[in-house]
């Protein structure tokens, strides 16, 4: 699997370290109160982070009481920036491409993903695995960055011939794969797909559909980040949650008919 490891680079990663997200943290971060939404109570859950980067939602998590953290991601860079920022043995963090990573069936309450999947090229293959890896009532939990955005590749404003954003220009949006943009550095690698695929692909997978959001800034935000105004004119992110079912229980509490009369006592 030949899966790109922009992280690492330096220039990509100096760019990226000076991002407030970087520096400060979830608090700051846009999306953060609707993908707290999405979240169920974390004591006691054993909690997987996919694209781990820094560390930040480990360390909530933990602070929220979950019972231990593993955070996975391909960056050797975001990983040592995100060890040196935690002091937790129930936080382990480990080096490898979510495309290799194989999680153990039924072992996590909850799986998150911050702005990672849109990185990967094979989205069903993942999403299973993480179908696997949940126990029965666990929940899936993860943001992308939204269709409308990545549809076009390098997207960006249409701009007025004096700079005034126009219009947000949507293209290609059903021609799903790879779409190189520069952000940081050239050829960053990401990949488009439809709203349909993010969904359909979890209900394929046995999941069902808990929720789905499609953040702006909350008023009081944008106060402090007017540059945040135009995120309601396209959303930037796509947030979805789905669960994986319990087993059925009324299988326990026999047949939901009553059996007619002079039939065999059943298991009332
Ligand atoms: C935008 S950052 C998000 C980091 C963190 N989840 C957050 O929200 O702050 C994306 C992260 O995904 C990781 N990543 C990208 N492609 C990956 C892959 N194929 N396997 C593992 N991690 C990957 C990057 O190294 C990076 O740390």
């Amino acid at each position: 699997m030949n899966q790109q490891n922009i992280y690492d680079d330096p220039d990509f990663f100096a760019g990226y370290a000076q991002l407030p997200r970087s520096r400060r943290g979830l608090d700051v971060v846009f999306e953060w109160p609707a993908f707290q939404r999405l979240l169920p109570a974390l004591h006691d859950k054993r909690v997987l982070d996919l694209g781990c980067g820094l560390g930040y939602f480990a360390r909530e998590a933990r602070a929220r009481g979950a019972r231990e953290v593993i955070g996975v991601d391909l960056s050797g860079r975001m990983l040592d920036a995100a060890r040196a920022q935690t002091d937790d043995p129930a936080i382990t963090y480990l080096r490898q491409s979510l495309e290799e990573f194989e999680p153990s069936a039924a072992s996590f309450d909850l799986v998150v993903s911050s702005l990672a999947l849109h990185y990967i090229a094979d989205y069903p293959r993942l999403v299973h695995r993480v179908a696997a890896c949940l126990m029965p009532g666990g929940r899936f939990a993860f943001s992308v960055e939204h269709p409308i955005f990545t549809a076009r590749g390098a997207a960006n404003w249409h701009p007025a011939p004096d700079g005034t954003r126009l219009h947000w220009p949507v293209d290609r949006y059903r021609d799903e794969g790879e779409r190189r943009t520069h952000w940081f550095v050239d050829d960053v690698v990401k990949y488009h797909r439809t709203v349909e695929t993010y969904v359909n692909t979890l209900l394929d997978a046995g999941l069902i559909l808990a929720r789905i959001e499609e953040p702006e800034a909350e008023p009081a935000a944008l106060a402090e980040h007017p540059e945040w105004h135009d995120e309601h004119r396209r959303p930037p992110f796509l947030l979805l949650a789905a669960d994986r079912p319990r087993p059925d229980r009324r299988e326990d509490q026999g047949p939901a008919v009553k059996p007619a009369r002079g039939a065999p006592p059943g298991r009332e």
